[in-house]
């Protein structure tokens, strides 16, 4: 805000002014979906920064990416706590530190349980490998080649109490090639995760979300 000469309240606040929303990245493994919102979020019209990403494991390849663009990283790792539920504290309170107005878990091979959502319930979204609810849990590309389906894909979903079981936030469609073996279909799969969560991460920035029911929908009607 400023004044006028004549005493006027005006805002001077520009879209491109407007702090992006922070965000903090859950990551397991090679975080090649980590990458990929990394390269997006330098633009301010992008709506979200990274903050810093948080890993389960010691040894995930995420972190070489996160030092190298000097991104903060974490490493809560379940093995140095006695139970599941001290893990989960553990977890949130290293989440906590940013602040974050959005959490992703993209390629977090654990279970985010009470003792996180507790904390993050309703701004906490997660990347599935195949379209829920079908094959949810670790295995959904090996699930879905394995049933034989001729179309699988991608969900980003927001996370609840369950396994992959969170109301839909949106889908992309990969078509099942008869030589397609788990990594061949997981690598085209991955393509369209990487598409939708930088896509969504931003628009989800952006506009904000509301959840009812099953319901996700962007606020202001967009
Ligand atoms: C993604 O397919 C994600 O859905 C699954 O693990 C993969 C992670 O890939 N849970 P990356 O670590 O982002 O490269």
């Amino acid at each position: 805000m400023t004044t006028t000469p004549s005493g006027h309240l005006v805002n001077t606040i520009g879209q491109d002014e407007v702090a992006a929303k922070k965000v903090v990245v859950l990551v397991s493994g090679g975080g090649s979906n980590f990458a990929a919102l990394l390269a997006a979020h330098g633009e301010p019209s992008y709506g979200a920064r990274i903050v810093a990403v948080i890993t389960d494991n010691p040894h995930a390849g995420a972190l070489t990416i996160a030092d190298e663009e000097k991104i903060p990283s974490v490493i809560v790792d379940p093995k140095d706590f006695a139970t599941r539920a001290e893990w989960n504290v553990a977890l949130a309170e290293a989440v906590r530190v940013f602040q974050p107005d959005l959490v992703v878990s993209a390629g977090f091979m654990r279970i985010l349980g009470k003792n996180f959502l507790d904390s993050f319930a309703g701004k906490t979204i997660n990347t599935h490998p195949a379209l829920l609810p079908s094959f949810p849990g670790a295995h959904g590309v090996r699930d879905a080649l394995a049933y034989g389906v001729k179309i699988t894909g991608c969900t980003l979903h927001v996370v609840d109490e369950g396994t992959d079981t969170g109301p839909i936030i949106a889908q992309a469609v990969v078509a099942v090639e008869p030589a397609d073996t788990e990594e061949t279909l997981h690598e085209r799969i991955k393509e369209k995760e990487r598409e939708l969560i930088v896509t969504w991460v931003s628009k989800l920035a952006r506009y904000g979300f509301t959840v009812e029911g099953r319901t996700v929908a962007l606020k202001n009607n967009v």
